[in-house]
């Protein structure tokens, strides 16, 4: 199973930087999978740590994408870095080892310090669909904008029928985001 999460790093100076990432979990370990580049890998390599920030708010994401990933941050406890405030839960890990690959490599990373925040409120469906179309975002130039503009059609009902005014930002503001970068 993949969990969509916001990743925080660190490079050597201290500056901080969000992402978000699915990842994987094994028992007291997590999978990181980032494709080559991605500042994510390099500050990864760099320090061997991050925290892995869990949020049920799909606008960390959305901000993400549009680049704006100035979120408030906490300093961790068991590793040097920050969390991201406002999530629901975060894991601080470190680096165990690197599966190496080409293309994506892999960081299995211990869980040193396991920490919620908030009570879980509950899942809501346009949620989902903002973070859909967050993917799609993020491949906004490899896939053709006819395909593109199916796929935001689908997952437009679910935020129709469900979304709340924060929702309705995030769902626009992606949505423009993908009309404006999508080649034909
Ligand atoms: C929900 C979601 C999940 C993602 N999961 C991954 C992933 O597992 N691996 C990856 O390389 N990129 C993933 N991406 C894309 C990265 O977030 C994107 O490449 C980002 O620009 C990397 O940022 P960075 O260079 O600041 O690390 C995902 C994007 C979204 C929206």
């Amino acid at each position: 199973m993949i969990l969509e999460t916001i990743i925080a790093t660190t490079n050597k100076k201290g500056q901080v930087n969000f992402a978000p990432f699915g990842i994987r979990k094994d028992k007291n370990f997590l999978f990181i999978s980032p494709y080559i580049p991605s500042q994510t890998l390099l500050n990864l390599e760099e320090t061997m740590q991050a925290a892995v920030n869990y949020v049920n708010d799909s606008s960390f994401f959305v901000n993400c994408i549009l680049g704006k990933k100035n979120f408030k941050k906490e300093k961790c406890v068991k590793i040097k870095g920050f969390f991201l405030k406002g999530a629901e839960a975060h894991d601080e890990v470190v680096v165990d080892s690197i599966i190496k690959d080409r293309i994506r490599p892999t960081f299995k990373c211990k869980v040193v310090r396991r920490i919620y925040h908030k009570r879980y409120e509950g899942f809501n469906r346009a949620d989902g669909s903002i973070i859909e179309a967050c993917i799609l975002a993020s491949r906004v130039k490899i896939l053709k904008k006819k395909k593109i503009l199916v796929s935001l059609n689908n997952l437009k009902n679910s935020v129709v029928k469900t979304a709340g005014d924060n929702q309705i930002k995030s769902w626009n503001l992606i949505r423009k985001y993908i009309l404006d970068e999508a080649k034909d």
